[in-house]
């Protein structure tokens, strides 16, 4: 990979609660901090067609996006930094879906966690081993797929519950381009080592699924109470206590620093009673939260800004899917019966499906190049180099580097008058794909 190549990650968050601290440091916060790195592409999105899959309650899956999204954002997503979106806006995930779906084996499904672990429950109550079971659960990884592949993502930061799923994604996308040339990107697991499961109230990972979460955005006082509810053990003030399988020492290392932990684990030998170190906890949490949560409320209580800043990043993300998908469509075999290649095919209105690179001599003896869209529109325009070699290079550069590469390129290359960064994005994600 070219060093100009971005690093895409993509994260998503199921729409079916309310986010807890558990999300806050397996998923939000180490999103946001990557996002917020140099030669990093970051698409984050709204889970909501998985949530159909555990929640037949529609309201609660409005609100829990209201909520999701206004979190991310609390935390310091900048969705025009980002790629931020809901992922029942983009039909071209469920589309992708059902390829994914057939390239991969039912076998590879049956042995999916979360399918194995509602068999194995069905088995041990004497129960059919499908009873219950519908056929959402057991897609659920290749939903997720189709999540990951579509964006050619590279990196997946996730808790170490779904390194399943990315595997799979890795086989979908082998199977994929084994069989239709090299169209996806195989994608790679991100897990924040000390940090990745977060225990919840009763010492079992916090999830929704087990009701033992500390919702991010608890007013102080509950945040305080839920807390004080940490299961501990039953020694005395003044008796040491084990940091090994405390939730509360885990929970706290995942928000302190090296040097907070480290007193705090000194506090412990030295028998630190339960109901101080819950309050150490608390202060520690809440340091970090406080500022947020403010934030939170007022994104809460204007619905309508969300959701244009949703649509927004649906948008931008389509600009990548789309002609992605076109491509995928036409690699697979779905194809109008006349048109032979994407390349070849004639340019929807404001969609560019294949834009052109054209490099020239000026008068002045130097080398210019320029990018135009499918419809032949200009799109950007270079400065002269002394070389043709250079702009060849500069061709190159953005070709395979994308957006990062145009911002490198400030001053050697201008937009068109009346284009936008995002056609010429949508422009160049067309050369980094590969070709069929
Ligand atoms: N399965 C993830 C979870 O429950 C949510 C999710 C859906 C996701 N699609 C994804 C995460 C794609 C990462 C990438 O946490």
């Amino acid at each position: 990979m070219s060093p100009a190549t971005p690093q895409r990650f993509l994260t998503g968050i199921t729409t079916t609660g309310t986010p807890h601290l558990g999300n806050f440091v397996g998923s939000i916060r180490p999103s946001v901090a990557a996002s917020r790195l140099a030669g990093v592409q970051s698409f984050y999105f709204l889970a909501d067609y998985h949530a159909l899959i555990k929640c037949d309650e529609p309201a609660r899956i409005q609100r829990s996006t209201l909520e999701i999204a206004a979190s991310w954002l609390a935390a310091g997503l900048d969705p025009e930094r980002v790629t931020f979106y809901r992922q029942s806006d983009i039909p071209e995930i469920p589309e992708l879906t059902w390829l994914l779906t057939c390239v991969t084996g039912k076998g590879v499904l049956n042995r999916a966690h979360a399918y194995k672990a509602s068999v194995d429950k069905n088995q041990a109550a004497g129960n059919d081993p499908d009873a219950e079971v519908t056929a959402g659960l057991f897609m659920y990884p290749v939903l997720m797929g189709a999540d990951i592949l579509m964006f050619r993502t590279h990196k997946v930061p996730v808790g170490r519950d779904q390194i399943q799923h990315i595997e799979m994604a890795r086989d979908m996308a082998q199977r994929f381009n084994h069989l239709y040339g090299e169209h996806l990107v195989l994608p790679e697991a991100v897990i924040e080592e000390s940090v990745a499961l977060l225990p919840g109230l009763d010492g079992r990972k916090m999830s929704k699924s087990y009701d033992n979460t500390i919702p991010l955005f608890a007013p102080r006082e509950q945040l305080r109470k839920l807390i004080g509810g940490i299961v501990t053990d039953s020694r005395a003030p003044g008796e040491p206590k084990e940091t090994e399988g405390s939730a509360l020492f885990q929970i706290y290392q995942a928000f302190a620093s090296e040097q907070e932990t480290s007193a705090l684990r000194q506090a412990f030998a030295e028998g630190v009673a339960w109901g101080e170190a819950k309050q150490i906890l608390f202060e520690r949490i809440d340091r970090e939260v406080a500022p947020m949560r403010e934030h939170y409320a007022a994104l809460l209580a204007d619905p309508a800004g969300i959701e244009s800043i949703l649509q927004r990043g649906a948008d931008k993300a389509r600009q990548t899917a789309s002609p992605f998908m076109a491509e995928l469509r036409h690699a697979v075999g779905l194809r109008r019966l006349v048109a032979t290649a994407p390349a070849e095919k004639k340019s929807k209105a404001g969609k560019v499906e294949a834009p052109l690179f054209k490099q020239y001599r000026e008068p002045d003896g130097r080398f210019y190049f320029k990018l135009l869209d499918a419809r032949a529109r200009l799109l950007l325009q270079s400065q002269g180099f002394d070389a043709p070699k250079d702009a060849a290079l500069a061709i190159r550069a953005l070709q395979s580097g994308g957006a990062e590469a145009l911002v490198a390129m400030h001053g050697r290359v201008t937009l068109a008058p009346d284009v936008q960064a995002a056609e010429v994005q949508a422009a160049l994600n067309y050369f980094s794909q590969p070709a069929d």
